[in-house]
């Protein structure tokens, strides 16, 4: 009995090796996943990592974000949609429209509210905000707003961004059509004013009910304002996006082995996809085969043969040979 087991080891050693190569064969090629598994066209805008339009592709701090509708790309967020009118991926910069915002040519303002404001999930935020030199300026808020409690050494929040403030708001066009400019004190101790100016940084979310404004307009700048006023602004929502640093790692890596960046549709981590298996690393480490979602046989079963391996090689058969 005893030396018929010592017979066998070495052989089951040498078998398992066997299997072991080439499982390990197949997936050292490196895979070869087509770039368009996961990027898009919506209209003539390129839709690629971190964001996509199919669940699993993209970074899951992305995910549920972009929809693709009549070749308009839209932005859901919980304040509202938004259209994407650009995706700057050289610096991380999304350009937004919401039609209810007014601009320089209109005003748009209702007693409760006009336009979407910009409110992110919370789990979405340390991946997505409005550029710290995107100007809000909140129009019409009452004196009971938010906006206006609680900031005791300054009296107001209100303030320029970037060179752009109330102050040169109020020269525009649209003010003329409103019937009503407003004069001067963009930032004294008027309470309420009838613009306020502020960055995203001062206040988190724009929420135009809960902040009792009766409309918003917002505007960026992507060169240093010149002195045209607030006819030269750009008018939109920029948004600047950003992802955790450990990601570049990843997805450099994944990439580097012919796979295609994307993430867990359950448990949200990083996944690289390797074709007809799932990676936790890169498409050269079958070990780091993730649990497969569909079937996908050959992943599962180099997958299973490893961990037999393993289990052989931690139970000294190799010591015996
Ligand atoms: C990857 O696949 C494409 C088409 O299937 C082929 O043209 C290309 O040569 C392949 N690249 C590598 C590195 O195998
Ligand atoms: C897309 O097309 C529109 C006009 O249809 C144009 O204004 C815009 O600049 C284009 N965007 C890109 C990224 O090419
Ligand atoms: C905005 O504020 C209103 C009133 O406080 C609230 O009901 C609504 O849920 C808020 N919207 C978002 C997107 O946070
Ligand atoms: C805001 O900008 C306007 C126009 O450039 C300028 O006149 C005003 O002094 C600025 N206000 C503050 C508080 O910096
Ligand atoms: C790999 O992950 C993607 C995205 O989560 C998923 O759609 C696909 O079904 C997975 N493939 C396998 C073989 O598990």
């Amino acid at each position: 009995m005893a030396k018929s087991m010592a017979l066998l080891r070495p052989r089951l050693a040498a078998a398992l090796l066997a299997l072991c190569a080439c499982a390990m064969a197949a997936p050292a090629a490196g895979a070869n996943v087509s770039i368009t598994t996961c990027r898009s066209f919506c209209g003539n805008i390129t839709v690629d990592y971190p964001f996509a339009l199919h669940a699993g592709c993209g970074h899951a701090g992305f995910r549920d974000l972009l929809y693709c509708i009549d070749r308009t790309l839209m932005l859901h967020l919980p304040s509202g949609s938004y259209r994407v009118l650009d995706v700057d991926y050289a610096y991380r910069g999304l350009t937004l429209h919401d039609p209810a915002m007014s601009d320089c040519r209109a005003i748009d303002r209702s007693p409760g509210g006009r336009g979407n404001g910009f409110v992110v999930e919370p789990w979405r935020a340390p991946f997505l905000a409005p550029d710290p030199d995107n100007v809000f300026l909140l129009l019409g808020c009452r004196a009971s707003s938010p906006l206006f409690q609680g900031f005791p050494d300054r009296h107001l929040p209100c303030r320029n961004v970037s060179g752009m403030g109330c102050g040169d708001y109020y020269g525009c066009p649209a003010w003329d059509d409103y019937g009503r400019r407003p004069s001067g004190a963009a930032y004294g101790s008027a309470v309420p004013p009838e613009c306020c100016a502020v960055s995203w940084g001062a206040i988190r979310a724009v929420n135009v009910s809960r902040l009792q404004c009766e409309g918003y307009s917002s505007a960026y700048s992507l060169a240093p304002v010149r002195a045209e006023g607030a006819g030269g602004w750009a008018y939109g929502i920029r948004v600047a996006w950003a992802l955790p640093e450990a990601n570049r790692g990843f997805c450099g890596a994944c990439r580097a082995t012919g796979g295609v960046c994307g993430h867990d549709v359950e448990s949200h981590g990083d996944l690289c996809l390797c074709g007809d298996w799932n990676s936790t690393s890169n498409c050269d480490s079958s070990a780091d085969a993730a649990p497969s979602s569909a079937a996908a046989p050959g992943a599962a079963i180099a997958a299973l043969l490893l961990a037999l391996l393993a289990s052989g090689l931690s139970s000294g058969s190799i010591a015996n040979m």
